[in-house]
């Protein structure tokens, strides 16, 4: 019989009851047991806790998470964080000085110094803490990044990711941090890039990063331009373009500005082949020679495979979590020298943004035209929308010298 693993959840709603659900799940089968959780809002998830049967499981509930921790420490092998952006660091910090690991939502931060501190607290705790990015568990893909290293396909040439994520009017209008840069002076940077399809930008520096499976590309320079089509102070739509130390160009085009069906690919140019990745669909490989291999993937719940792999890692079983806090750093100092790099974040012009209404889910997009176009010719031929009709200037050369301009750069974004 397997040790049960003793669990507090910070926070009940959002992405925090995909959690509650999950451990539940796994509870039933005496995988773990959820020992307390916390929200400030408790109170109005009061049908949510009958439904995960809090009373009958014997759950204890606070509306304070440091109250929480003071009651339950002594029994906890795991907290799990997933709570709003800015608020990371500091929960993390709270439970990691009390020698408990956690699970924590990705992005861990978006602040590279943040980081910095996170991974000091985090050699504190009993075990590291995983980072909640999604899909590097995934088996396929393991296997196919261990391909890619023993040399099967040459040498990597270079690596995009195209994805378009189109979000309604209400999602920028779902809490308080939503598309914003800062909140209190904290860095919060919510984005398409740094947050919602963060797990995809990350996948990228996995695939380009050796010579060891669980290695991430360390980023060398980027160039960005970053803009937005939505009211919001962030930016929805970002254009970037990194080189890896080891010499690898990777090109990202993704954006919320746009309606209808979303797309993702993460694409892998090799000398003797061309690795296309598409999470939730399947994976091609298109040798030079003309052959083509295509798989599908098998459905995968992320969050259910996430924690069940991160328990092997407490139970002993394997020798790390999936994604460490110091494996996050590329992703990171990726996005801090994207808006580096950028400058300040560009109105798309009006004329390129059309209102569209979509009536069966009763909700508003705005639509940027050719949105598709622009993106291609970015990631195959390196033509930035800026020269293009989207009218602004180049980002600049962002290096990791460039780093401690950082917080200036996003405040003055924010007009602080
Ligand atoms: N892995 C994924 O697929 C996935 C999907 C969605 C969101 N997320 C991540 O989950 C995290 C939370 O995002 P969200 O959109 O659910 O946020 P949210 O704003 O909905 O907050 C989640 C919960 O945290 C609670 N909370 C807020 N302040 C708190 C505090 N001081 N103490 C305790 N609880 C507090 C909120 O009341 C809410 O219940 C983010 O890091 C986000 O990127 C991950």
């Amino acid at each position: 019989m397997k040790p049960t693993i003793r669990i507090g959840i910070i926070g009940m709603g959002g992405f925090a009851s995909a959690h509650h659900h999950t451990i539940a799940l796994l509870e039933d089968k005496h995988h773990v047991r959820l020992v307390c959780t916390c929200d400030p809002r408790a109170d109005i998830f009061a049908g949510e806790q009958q439904t995960w049967r809090f009373a009958a499981r014997g759950v204890r509930v606070f509306h304070d998470y440091r109250a929480m921790l003071e009651a339950c420490h002594g029994e906890l092998d795991l907290v799990i964080i997933p709570t709003p952006i800015q608020l990371h660091a500091e929960m993390h910090a709270a439970v990691t000085a009390l020698g408990v690991p956690t699970y924590l939502e990705k992005p861990p931060t978006l602040d590279y110094a943040e980081l910095e501190r996170m991974i000091a607290a985090d050699a504190r705790a009993r075990k590291a803490s995983h980072v909640g990015f999604n899909f590097i568990v995934e088996k396929p893909r393991l296997a196919l990044k261990q391909r890619l290293l023993d040399g099967e396909f040459g040498a990597i040439r270079g690596a995009t990711l195209a994805s378009l994520w189109p979000r309604p009017a209400s999602y920028f209008a779902r809490n308080d941090w939503a598309g914003r840069l800062l909140m209190d002076d904290r860095v919060v940077l919510d984005s398409c890039f740094g947050n919602a399809m963060a797990h995809f930008v990350h996948n990228l520096l996995f695939w380009t990063g050796g010579p060891e499976l669980f290695t991430w590309a360390h980023i060398a320079a980027v160039r960005a331009e970053l803009y937005r089509a939505h009211a919001i102070e962030g930016a929805d739509t970002f254009f970037v373009e990194a080189d890896t130390a080891a010499g690898i160009t990777m090109r990202f085009a993704l954006s919320h500005a746009c309606s209808g069906a979303g797309s993702q690919c993460e694409t892998v140019l090799c000398e003797k082949a061309v690795l296309r990745y598409t999470v939730g669909s399947s994976f091609e490989i298109r040798w030079a020679d003309g052959r083509v291999e295509k798989t599908a993937l098998d459905p995968f719940d992320a969050l259910l495979e996430n924690h069940l792999e991160y328990f092997r890692y407490l139970r002993g079983e394997i020798s790390r979590p999936a994604t460490t806090l110091a494996d996050s750093r590329p992703f990171v100092v990726l996005n801090d020298l994207a808006h580096v790099s950028s400058g300040r974040i560009s109105t798309i012009p009006a004329s390129l943004v059309s209102p569209v209404r979509d009536e069966r889910e009763q909700k508003d997009y705005l639509s940027v035209a050719n949105i598709t176009t622009v993106q291609e010719n970015f990631l195959n031929r390196g033509e930035w929308p800026g020269e293009h009709g989207w009218g602004r200037v180049p980002g600049e050369v962002a290096t990791p010298a460039d780093l401690p301009r950082f917080h200036d750069v996003v405040r003055a974004m924010a007009g602080r």
